[in-house]
């Protein structure tokens, strides 16, 4: 099983995706699965997360600071089970370039894993101070446990 993150830049919410999802099924044993992230657009390309991002996953123990930021490639549809993005604009720019039924279905909002009203985008936290961040990671680590354990 392998799953992507993507937001738009690769630098905030999707690596924020990542290691707590990582994080998660480490806790859980489940090493065997892996989890990447990835940005529609290409300005970050090659830089690591945003401080801030990097700040608040520190705070709860998990490094993200290595991560390099990385592009959305049409090739991720076929190294990818699963495709999660966070908001409304990265679900267009990755299902614009799905290119068959099998590859569409892949990709789905990362919050529709837990929440009854469908569709929701995670906060961008980008325009945002620390306690955005805050927001953001507590509400990826609810929707990457329970994806975690149902993994
Ligand atoms: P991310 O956040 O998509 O969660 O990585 C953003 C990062 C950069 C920009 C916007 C959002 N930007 O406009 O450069």
């Amino acid at each position: 099983m392998k799953i992507l993150m993507v937001c738009l830049g690769n630098i905030c919410r999707s690596p924020l995706a990542e290691g707590i999802l990582n994080n998660e099924l480490t806790l859980l044993g489940k090493k065997h699965i892996v989890v990447q992230s990835a940005g529609t657009a290409s300005f970050h390309v090659g830089e690591h997360p945003d401080n801030r991002a990097i700040k608040i996953a520190k705070k709860h123990n998990i490094d993200i600071s290595k991560h390099k930021a990385q592009m959305f490639k049409h090739k991720m549809f076929e190294n990818f089970d699963r495709i999660y993005v966070m908001d409304k604009s990265n679900y267009y720019d990755v299902i614009t370039l799905s290119k068959n039924e099998i590859e569409a279905s892949k990709v789905d909002f990362l919050l529709n894993f837990t929440n009854k009203c469908p569709n929701q985008d995670v906060i961008d936290p980008w325009y945002g101070n620390e306690n955005d961040f805050e927001k953001v990671f507590t509400q990826l680590e609810n929707v990457c446990s329970e994806l975690a354990r149902s993994l």
